[in-house]
Formats: C-alpha cells, structure tokens, sequence
C-alpha cells in the first residue's frame, strides 16, 4: 500500500479526521506564495479557532518551497513535496502524538528501532528543557545516547512569526553501514523523516511571545524522502516516486539515468511543480511576477535542461512526461483531473513562447562570455529583458562554464525595471492620452509597436504623424508615399502578434534628450520634450520617447487586428486597427 494511504488510514484509527489538501497557492494569506508546511492552511485553527472538523486532523500537504531551487538536481531536494500531517488543535499532546509517530513508524512501517534516533528540547531561560518528550522516547525503548537535546534546532515556527514551540524531530539510519551507539546530528547519514511540533506559543511580528490557548500538536513528515527510505534507495529520484517519470525523459532522450541525474531530476521535478501550480484553483499562468514567476522560471529550466539531454524541444516531451504525472496523482487531487487540458496548454505555451527567443539567448550568452571570467549585471539583465532568461537560469550556464554572474547589480537593475514600469502605470508620466484606462494603455503598446513593424516591413523612413486612442480601437498616421499591398498589412499585422506572443517586457528608462536621440530612439515632435526625457522600450523591438503608460509585457495585449488602411493626407496614410481578446 502506498504511504500516503498507510498513514491516514493510521491516524483515522486514532480517531483523527483526513481534511483535504489545501491548495498551493494560500488562499487567505498574501504574507507567501505558496503553502510550505503542512499547519499553514490550519494557522487560524491553531490559533484557537473552532475547526469543522474537530480537534483531531490529518491530511497530505501539497507543499512547495523554491527558496532552495538551485539545490534541485541533488539527490534529496525538490520544490514541490508532500506532506502527512496530523494534528491535535487542544486535544492530545506530547504522551500521545510521540507514542502513535513510534508505533505508525515501528508497526506499520516495519522499520526497525535500532535504526531510529530522536532530538528533544535541551531547555533555555525561557522554556525549560522537554523531559515529558525525552522520558517517553525512553519508555518506549530509544537508548539515552541516541536522544540529542538542541536548543536551536528544536523549537518550529514558519517563517518570523506565528504559533510556534518546541519539537522532537526522528531521525533514521539511511545508510549500509553499521548504525553507530550514538547519535551524532552532525553525521548526515542520520536523515529527518518526522518532525512533532508542540504548539504553545504565539510569536507576533514584533517578536514578543504568548501562550495560545489551546497546547497543539503539528506534525510533518515528507512524502519523497520516506519513500525512498522505505524502498531502500539513497537517492529520492530512484524511488517509485520517480520511476515512471524518470525512465520516459530517459526514453525520450535516448541517453540514460546514471550520468545524467542532474539535468533528469531538474525536469522531473519543475515539471511536476508546474503541474500541481498550474492545476491549482487559483488560476496561475506563466507571468513575470509572483507565483506567476516562479512557474515560469521552473518551465523554462526544465527547457533548458531538456535540450542539454539534446531532447527536440519542439516534440511533445513536456505533454509525454505532464501526462504521466498527472495520472499517477490524480486519484489524490481532483483537480489535476478537473485542469488537465489546462496543465498541458499552460506548457505548451510557455515552451513555444521560450523557444522562440531560447536559441538567440543562447548565442548571445555565448557571445558575451567568450574569453571572459566573469559577466556584468548589464548583459545579465539584457538576457532577462530581451531574451527572458530567467536569472538562475544564466548563472546556472554561467557557472557550468565556470563563470560568475553580477548577481547584485543584476538585482538593483530589476528593482529599478521595476520601480520604474510601476511609476509609470500608475501613469506619473501623463502623455497624450485621452482616457488612462487599461484599455487605452494596451492600444499605447500596440501603437509603439505598429510603428516598429511598419519600419521593418515598409521602411526605415516610416515616422509617426500622428495617433488617436479610444477604448474601442487605435488609429495611426504615419508617413509613407504608397497604399500598403495587402501583403505588406498582412506581414505588418503578423510582426506585431508575432512580438505580442512573445511576451516581451516593456521597459522605461529616464535620460537626457539628446542622448535618447542619438540611441536612436523614435520620437515624432522632438522640440516638444524637456530636456530629461523618458524612453520606452519594448524587448528589443522599439525604443520611443514616450510620456506612457504602457503595459508591463506585450503578453498582456491580446490579439492585433488592422482593420483599415487609407490615404490622410499628401504622403501620410492612416491604419486603424484593434486588440481582440
Ligand atoms: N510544521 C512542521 C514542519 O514543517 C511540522 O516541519
């Protein structure tokens, strides 16, 4: 039977209820971007509020932590993991919660106590040492030296504040070897399955602590880890977990598991991550903010390394291996069965959308490290804005070639791309706009970008005479001695979806006039700008004076339709167009 299936049929026959999985992205709680622990959907019922359910609970978690990304494509770390939790919300307390952890792991398990070794709490000024814990470790037959006391690494809280207190953690001899008498937390062949946390205190963000009202207990042991312990294997992707995912990325690139673990555990676990974020009711797609963001960073390294394995990105290989993963945990959430149409377009999308600048990326990656030791904040930031290299993705190439990146000049251009596409939707910068709606801005983007197309598919002497925006469609005087052939309108308007689907982040920057001019950025009535001016870019693709607002990424425009091509006057013609969902 499977663990997950062992452990809740256990801790129902302690009388405990199973509550569904809450779901990745946290519903009532913007403090994070996705639930990390098992009690974070139960924070209001451990803070003293009655549960629906009663007092004893116990569920599997889907949790997801991406502050460790980089350490993905090592044998124990993934971003998405399964936690079995149960709970007392005032109910039992040490005595109980220790004595069903030990039976549930000796009984049910079958693994053998010769192989087990427990923390408890060593005691401070504030809270005296945890003999409750250590005596009952004792009673049921943990030897004295294979009981550690910490201070630090047994008291639990997630993140700075929230119910927190002391724990016992259990740890097992993962290891061939002989089980040493003593347990010596340093040796890290002793791994962690389960940690009991015994919630009595609340820690504000002030960091002053009080007594909750009710003395809980939360536990969390790790679905990937205890699998593998169980099956006998050191590395979690060799467990049945993996199995099925791992032997078709092995199929699909013709090469096998051992020697190329890193990159096949990479795609293993971002796609599965991906999966579960994108079937999850909040509806995340692939964007450049938040949870948005993380989905797709964990897509487009998965890409990455699928073409490092020398897997045709183009084929179907994310649909192959989504597909596997979703049937193998749809029986355990329902709405991986409920979103698999949108699972998959989710990666369909996003890959087609990366591979269009994935390749250019690449060789300007190339081109800007060749004889280099090191690589400047400008060139990393260029490969995010341009190309949509994510940045762990370039330090992670970087790195295999033995370079480093300027990770902190990086982070102060972001913050500064940032702050800046945020002044200017909050429309600071007022240009000539009529409305400032959302609809306004959109057709704003879309006229800086026909004016670039025009220039690459009519000519480079194509200049803006003029613009006018409603809600309901743009229209654009530019100047041009001839009526558009069809063709010309056809390439013109393709150009422009072309760059809408590519995502491109629109950009702003402040600086002096002369200086944007002789960048050559396209402005129409020169005289008219101060002397600091503002200069919109978008991608690559055009670079214009500009008073905004704009949106923040192409992606955000919809669908380009020209509508109408006509004469204005002696040598100007007039294209009105519109944006369709
Ligand atoms: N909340 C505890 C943990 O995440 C059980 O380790």
């Amino acid at each position: 039977m499977n663990l997950k299936d062992l452990y809740i049929d256990f801790f129902v026959s302690k009388g405990h209820k199973r509550i569904p999985s809450a779901p990745v992205v946290p519903e009532n709680d913007p403090s994070v971007l996705f639930n990390t622990a098992g009690m974070q959907p139960l924070i209001p019922y451990l803070m003293g509020q009655v549960h629906p359910y009663g007092t004893r609970l116990c569920d599997y978690q889907k949790c997801i932590r991406t502050n460790d990304l980089d350490e993905v494509g090592d044998s124990t770390h993934h971003t998405f993991f399964e936690m079995l939790g149960n709970w007392s919300l005032g109910d039992y307390f040490k005595n109980e919660s220790i004595a069903w952890s030990f039976e549930f792991l000796t009984e049910v398990l079958h693994i053998p106590v010769e192989k087990l070794a427990v923390t408890v709490y060593a005691g401070s000024d504030a809270i005296p040492f945890d003999s409750e814990s250590y005596n009952k470790w004792r009673s049921l037959g943990i030897p004295e030296p294979r009981i550690a006391k910490t201070v630090e690494d047994n008291f639990w809280i997630a993140g700075e504040s929230g119910p927190c207190g002391s724990d016992t953690e259990i740890f097992y001899w993962r290891s061939e070897e002989d089980v040493p008498d003593i347990f010596d937390l340093e040796d890290n062949r002793w791994v962690e399955i389960w940690n009991n946390v015994f919630m009595e205190f609340y820690k504000d963000s002030e960091g002053k602590v009080t007594e909750l009202p009710k003395k809980n207990v939360d536990t969390g042991m790790g679905v990937e880890r205890t699998t593998a312990i169980l099956e006998g294997v050191h590395d979690n992707y060799a467990s049945s977990i993996w199995k099925d995912v791992i032997a078709l990325i092995s199929s699909i690139s013709g090469l096998p598991y051992e020697g190329n673990e890193k990159s096949m555990r990479i795609i293993a676990d971002h796609l599965r991550t991906a999966v579960f974020i994108s079937a999850d009711p909040a509806g995340i797609k692939p964007s450049n903010t938040d949870q948005g963001y993380i989905l797709r960073r964990l897509i487009r390294r998965a890409i990455r390394h699928a073409k490092r394995l020398g897997i045709d990105i183009n084929s179907d290989w994310e649909q192959q291996i989504a597909k596997i993963l979703l049937n193998q945990y749809k029986k355990y959430y329902k709405e991986l069965e409920d979103n698999e149409n949108v699972v998959l377009d989710v990666l369909k999308n996003e890959k087609e959308k990366f591979n269009r600048t994935l390749e250019k990326g690449l060789r300007e990656f190339e081109k800007a490290t060749r004889n280099k030791e090191s690589m400047d904040a400008t060139t990393a930031f260029h490969l995010y804005d341009t190309y949509g290299f994510p940045i762990e993705l370039t330090e992670e190439l970087a790195s295999e070639q033995g370079l480093k990146v300027d990770i902190e000049g990086f982070n102060e251009k972001f913050r500064e791309h940032q702050e800046l596409s945020r002044t200017s939707s909050q429309g600071k910068f007022k240009g000539g706009l009529s409305g400032n709606g959302e609809i306004e801005t959109k057709y704003h983007t879309a006229t800086h970008l026909l004016n670039a197309a025009l220039k690459q598919v009519v000519g480079l002497d194509v200049h803006q005479k003029g613009s006018n925006i409603t809600s309901e469609r743009m229209r654009f005087d530019f100047s041009c001695d001839h009526k558009l052939s069809e063709d010309e309108k056809q390439k013109t308007e393709d150009l422009v979806n072309e760059w809408i689907q590519l995502g491109l982040p629109v950009s702003v920057k402040e600086m002096p006039k002369n200086e944007a001019i002789q960048s050559g950025a396209e402005c129409m009535f020169i005289e008219k700008y101060p002397d600091i001016v503002t200069v919109y870019s978008i991608g690559d693709v055009s670079h214009e004076l500009c008073g905004g607002p704009h949106v923040n990424n192409t992606s955000e425009l919809g669908h380009f339709k020209i509508k109408k091509e006509e004469a204005s006057s002696a040598g100007v013609r007039r294209i009105k167009a519109v944006l369709e969902e």
